[in-house]
C-alpha cells in the first residue's frame, strides 16, 4: 500500500501523557501502557480510536479502568480500532513482546544481552498499540522492572524519579521526560554496562552529567566520543545559541544496530562503530565518523526533537538540516576543505546515482510504501545541500535570523519543510517560493556553461543553461534556483575583481573577487566588464549547488586551476575533472584496441601537486585520490565495468611506476616525521597519514619491491590502525601468497574486537582479486561471520556488492545470484538490512545487454518470492518498473 503526502490528515486523538511499564524478560516482556487520550476539536464524536501496532500479543484493553471486550475493538494486522470512546479518557493497553526473537532490530530487542530500542520511524508500534506518528507528542513516564543482578543498568528518557527493590525482589526504576515527544524518540536500555561519566556546564551555567554506557570490555574506548560530545555541545551554543535542556545526556553503544545512531531524547542509542575508538583499533576515518555522528545526534536535540516532523514525508526537515549542521561543525574542527571534499564525494557516489535511477525521489518525497526505505542519501545529503544553498543565497546573517525565528516560532511543534523555509522568508522579508522547488523536484540538474571573451570591449560572458531530466512520476520540471559561486582567475593566477557590465564602477560589489551568480531560468547570461585577457573561470566554488556542471575547459585550464585556484575545493575539483577525462579517454582507447598511454601533462600536473610542499598534505592526498568506480560509472551513459577497472588500475600503476622516486621520497619523509610520536587525531597528523598511505597505494600498485616492502613494514610495526590498514590494503591486492599471511596475522591479533574483524572482512570483500566471489563465499562460512549482525553483513556482503565491481559484476552473473540469495535470506530476519542490499542492483539498466539481463533475472527471482517484506518489495518493484 502506498502512503501519500496528499492524504495527510491531522490526528483525531492526542495523547498529552503516557505511563509505560516494562516487565523485562528476554522472550516475554510485558508492556503496560496507560495513556491520557483526548479527542481533538475537529473530530466527530463517533470517530473510532485508531492505534498502530505490529507483531504484538494483545493481553488486555481498558478504558478508564474498565475492561473493554473484543466486541468494541477490531484487531487488524497492523492496527487496533476501538469504537465508542469518550472525548477524554485513560486508555490501558497490555501487550507481550519477544525481544530475544526480534531479529529485525526494530522496537525492543536484545543485542549481546542488552535490551535496547529502535523506534524511528515506526518501531514504537512493535512495543504497544499507540498512535505511532510524529505529530502526536506525549509526556513519557517509564517504569522498568528487572533483575538487578542481570540488568544492573536500566535507562529511559529524561531523569530517574524513583528507584526501589519491590516485594518481587526486582528493581523498579522510573524515568520521567519533561519534554513532550513523538513516540519515535522513546528509548529504553537495560543490561550490564560500564559507565564513563563526565560533567559539562552549559553557557547559562547549568550542570549536565554526560554518560556513555558501553559493554565493560570496551570501557577503554570511550574517550574520543566523550570529547566529541563536549565539542558538539560548545559548538551548538556558539554557532546557533542552542543549549542542552536536561540534567543528563546519555549515550549507549550496542553492537547490533541497523543504522549509525539514534537521537532518542536524552538517551541516544549508537552503533558501537560510532562510539568506540582506540588508536590501535580505529582509523582516522573512524575517529572522524565518531566526531561527526556524535555531533549529529546531539544537534538533533534542537533540530529534530524540540522541533520535529509533522509526518515522515518531512524527514529532511530534521535530517537535511542536521546533516548540514554536522557538516559545518566538522568543517570547523577538521580540515574545512577536506571535509567539504568528503561531503561532495559522498553526494556523488551515493546521491547522484539515486537521483538518476529508478528510486529517484524529491528531498521531500510525496509517496512511499515503507518509510525505512527513505532514509536515503537524497533526504540526508541532498537535503543538507539544499540548506547550504539557502545559506549561500541569503547569506550567513540572514540565515542566522531565519534559524532564530524557526526555533522561536516552532519550539515544541511538529512541522513541515514549508514551515522551515517560511521562517527564513519571514525573518528576512524574502520570497523563497521558487527555491522550494528543491524540495519537490527530484533529479540532479545539469548545468552547461559557454564562455566568450571580447578583447575589444574587454568583456567576458558566461552563459549557463540548466536542464533537469524526467524522473519517475515527474515528466516535466521547472527550472531550479541555482547559486553558482564564481571567480575569474587571471593569467598570473590571481582572481580578478568582478564587476557586472550593468553595474557602476563604484558599486559596492564591484571589487569583490568572488560572487554568487544565481541561475533562475533555463538560460542565464552574465557579462563582466574590464576583463582585458581571457581568464580561467572557477565555477561552482565549494560546490555551491548539487548539480552536474559540464565544463568545456581545456586540459591546460584544468592543470592551471589545479595549481592556482584560490578555492581549495575547486583545486581538488579541477584534479578530479582532469582525472575523469583521462580515464574516459583510456576507456575509449582500450575499447578501440589502441595501446594505453598515460598523458605526460597529466602525470606532470600530478607530480607538481605531490611535490608542492606549500600545500596541506591532506589536500594533496585528496587531489591525488582517483575518482571512485561508483562515481566513474555515474559519468558514463553505458557503464563499462571492465573498462573502468582497467583504466583506473592502469593510471594507478603508471603513476606508481613513473613517479616512484618522488612517491618514495614523500612517503619516507612523512613516515620519518611521525616516527615515535604518539597517535593524535588532529588535522595535520591525519593529513600526513593520509598522504603517506596514498603514496603507498600508488607504490604498491605495480607490485614494485620498494613499495611492497614499505607496506609490509608499515603493516607489521604500526602503532595505529590507520597506518596498519594502509599497509594491509596494499598487501591485499597482491597474489594470495603475499596477502594471505597478512590476513591471517591480522585476524589472529584482532579476533576479539568485532569492529576490527569487520575491517578484516571488508578488506577481503573489496580486494580486487581474480576469484573475488570465491573468497567471499569462503568467508561466509567463517565462524566469525553472522547474518544477525548488520555491521558484519555490511562489511562482507554489502562491501562486496557495492565496492568490488570486478567480483560483483563477474560476467557469468554469479555475483548477482549471490546477492539475490542473500537478500532473500536476510529478508526473513531483517527486512531493513535486506532492502539496503538491493542498492547495487538499481543501476541495472545502465550496463551491457548481457549484464542487464542477468541483473534483471536476479531481481525478478526476488520479486517472485511469496511473503516479501514491504521494504524489499518496494525496492525491487521500483527497480524493475
Ligand atoms: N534519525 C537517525 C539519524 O540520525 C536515523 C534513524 C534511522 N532509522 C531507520 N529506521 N531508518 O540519522
Ligand atoms: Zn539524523
Amino acid at each position: 500500500k502506498t502512503i501519500l503526502l496528499s492524504e495527510y490528515t491531522p490526528p483525531a486523538y492526542l495523547v498529552p501523557s503516557i505511563d509505560l511499564e516494562f516487565r523485562l524478560d528476554p522472550h516475554a516482556t510485558r508492556v503496560t501502557a496507560v495513556s491520557r487520550m483526548e479527542r481533538t476539536a475537529d473530530t466527530p464524536a463517533d470517530a473510532p480510536l485508531v492505534l498502530n501496532g505490529a507483531g504484538l500479543k494483545l493481553v488486555s484493553v481498558a478504558i478508564d479502568g474498565a475492561p473493554v471486550g473484543p466486541d468494541r475493538w477490531l484487531q487488524e494486522e497492523e492496527r487496533l480500532v476501538i469504537r465508542k470512546v469518550p472525548a477524554a479518557f485513560e486508555l490501558t493497553v497490555v501487550t507481550e513482546i519477544d525481544p530475544a526473537g526480534n531479529t529485525a532490530l526494530e522496537g525492543l530487542y536484545l543485542s549481546n544481552g542488552i535490551f535496547c530500542t529502535q523506534c524511528e520511524a515506526e518501531g514504537f508500534r512493535k512495543i504497544t498499540y499507540f498512535p505511532d506518528r510524529p505529530d502526536v507528542m506525549a509526556r513519557y513516564r517509564t517504569t522498568i522492572i528487572g533483575d538487578p543482578a542481570v540488568l544492573p543498568v536500566m535507562l529511559s528518557n529524561g531523569n530517574p524519579v524513583a528507584d526501589e527493590i519491590g516485594e518481587d525482589g526486582l528493581r523498579h526504576i522510573t524515568w520521567e521526560d519533561p519534554f513532550p515527544k513523538p513516540s519515535y524518540l522513546f528509548a529504553l536500555v537495560a543490561g550490564d554496562l560500564a559507565l564513563c561519566e563526565s560533567p559539562f556546564t552549559t553557557m547559562s551555567g547549568r550542570d549536565v552529567s554526560l554518560r556513555l554506557y558501553v559493554e565493560p570490555r570496551n570501557a577503554d574506548k570511550c574517550e574520543h566520543a566523550m570529547a566529541s560530545l563536549k565539542k558538539a555541545m560548545v559548538w551548538d551554543e556558539q554557532a546557533y545559541g542552542r543549549e542542552y535542556d536536561l540534567d543528563i545526556y546519555m549515550i549507549v553503544a550496542v553492537d547490533d544496530f541497523n543504522m549509525g545512531a539514534m537521537e532518542n531524547k536524552g538517551l541516544n542509542v549508537f552503533n558501537s562503530k560510532y562510539i568506540l575508538a582506540r588508536p590501535d583499533t580505529a582509523t582516522d576515518s573512524d575517529y572522524g565518523g565518531i566526531e561527526a555522528v556524535v555531533a549529529h545526534e546531539y544537534f538533533h536535540n534542537w533540530t529534530g526533537n524540540r522541533i520535529t516532523c509533522r509526518d515522515w514525508f518531512q524527514l529532511s526537515l530534521k535530517e537535511g538540516l542536521t546533516v548540514f549542521r554536522e557538516q559545518q561543525f566538522v568543517a570547523d574542527h577538521q580540515s574545512a576543505a577536506v571535509s567539504r571534499i568528503h561531503d561532495v564525494r559522498v553526494l556523488r557516489a551515493a546521491q547522484f546515482p539515486e537521483d538518476a535511477g529508478p528510486t529517484a525521489h524529491p528531498v521531500r518525497p510525496d509517496s512511499y510504501i515503507e518509510i525505512s526505505n527513505f532514509y536515503t542519501s537524497t533526504v540526508y545529503n541532498k537535503g543538507a545541500e539544499v540548506i547550504r544553498m539557502l545559506h549561500t543565497l541569503i547569506g550567513p546573517e540572514a540565515f542566522a535570523r531565519g534559524m532564530d525565528l524557526y526555533f522561536e516560532r516552532h519550539d515544541g511543534q511538529a512541522v513541515t519543510c514549508e514551515d522551515f523555509v517560511r521562517a527564513h522568508a519571514d525573518a528576512n522579508e524574502l520570497d523563497l517560493g521558487d527555491f522550494f522547488r528543491w524540495y519537490v523536484q527530484a533529479g540532479t540538474p545539469e548545468v552547461s556553461v559557454e564562455t566568450r571573451h571580447d578583447p575589444e570591449s574587454r568583456s567576458f560572458e558566461l552563459t549557463f543553461t540548466q536542464t533537469l531530466k524526467p524522473t519517475p512520476g515527474q515528466p516535466v520540471k521547472k527550472p531550479m534556483v541555482i547559486p553558482v559561486r564564481t571567480a575569474l582567475i587571471g593569467a598570473d593566477g590571481a582572481p580578478l575583481a568582478l564587476r557586472l557590465a550593468n553595474e557602476a564602477a563604484d558599486a559596492p560589489e564591484a571589487d569583490q573577487t568572488e560572487r554568487v551568480l544565481v541561475l533562475e531560468d533555463r538560460v542565464t547570461r552574465f557579462t563582466f566588464a574590464d576583463v582585458a585577457e581571457r581568464p580561467v573561470p572557477s565555477l561552482l566554488r565549494g560546490f555551491s549547488a548539487p548539480v552536474k556542471l559540464e565544463t568545456r575547459a581545456e586540459d591546460a585550464d584544468l592543470a592551471f586551476l589545479m595549481g592556482h585556484d584560490d578555492d581549495a575545493f575547486n583545486r581538488w575539483e579541477a584534479a578530479q575533472t582532469y582525472a575523469i577525462r583521462v580515464i574516459h579517454r583510456l576507456i575509449a582507447d582500450a575499447a578501440a584496441g589502441r595501446p594505453l598511454v598515460l598523458p605526460a601533462d597529466f602525470r606532470d600536473a600530478f607530480a607538481r601537486t605531490i611535490g608542492d610542499d606549500s600545500l596541506d598534505p591532506a589536500l594533496i592526498a585528496e587531489a591525488l585520490t582517483l575518482p571512485g568506480e561508483s562515481y566513474l560509472a555515474e559519468t558514463m551513459t553505458r557503464i563499462d565495468v571492465e573498462g573502468i577497472t582497467a583504466a583506473r588500475q592502469f593510471v594507478r600503476r603508471e603513476i606508481g611506476r613513473s613517479l616512484e622516486g618522488l612517491l618514495l621520497e614523500v612517503f619516507d619523509r612523512l613516515a620519518a616525521e611521525d616516527a615515535g610520536k604518539p597517535y593524535s587525531f588532529d588535522p595535520a597528523s591525519v593529513g600526513r597519514r593520509s598522504l603517506a598511505n596514498l603514496c603507498l597505494a600508488y607504490l604498491g600498485a605495480p607490485g614494485g619491491t620498494a613499495g611492497l616492502e614499505r607496506a609490509r613494514r608499515r603493516f607489521e610495526t604500526a602503532d595505529n590502525m590507520t597506518d596498519a590498514l594502509g599497509g594491509l590494503l596494499v598487501l591485499a591486492d597482491q597474489e594470495d601468497a603475499l596477502s594471505q599471511p597478512a590476513f591471517d596475522a591480522f585476524y589472529a591479533r584482532w579476533k576479539d574486537e568485532p569492529l576490527v574483524v569487520d575491517k578484516w572482512f571488508m578488506v577481503q570483500a573489496t580486494a580486487s582479486r581474480a576469484n573475488a566471489l570465491d573468497h567471499v563465499l569462503k568467508l561466509m562460512e567463517h565462524p566469525a561471520f553472522s547474518m544477525r549482525n548488520p555491521n558484519r553483513v555490511r562489511s562482507l556482503i554489502g562491501a562486496f556488492a557495492a565496492s568490488n565491481p570486478r567480483g560483483f559484476h563477474e560476467a557469468s552473473g554469479r555475483g548477482y545470484d549471490f546477492l539475490a540469495d542473500q537478500i532473500i535470506t536476510l529478508d526473513a530476519s531483517n527486512p531493513q538490512i535486506a532492502a539496503r542490499l538491493v542498492g547495487p542492483f538499481k543501476r541495472w539498466r545502465r550496463y551491457d545487454d548481457q549484464r542487464q539481463a542477468l541483473m534483471r533475472q536476479a531481481l525478478e527471482r526476488i520479486a517472485a518470492r511469496q511473503g516479501l517484506s514491504r521494504d524489499v518489495y518496494e525496492m525491487v518493484s521500483k527497480s524493475l518498473a
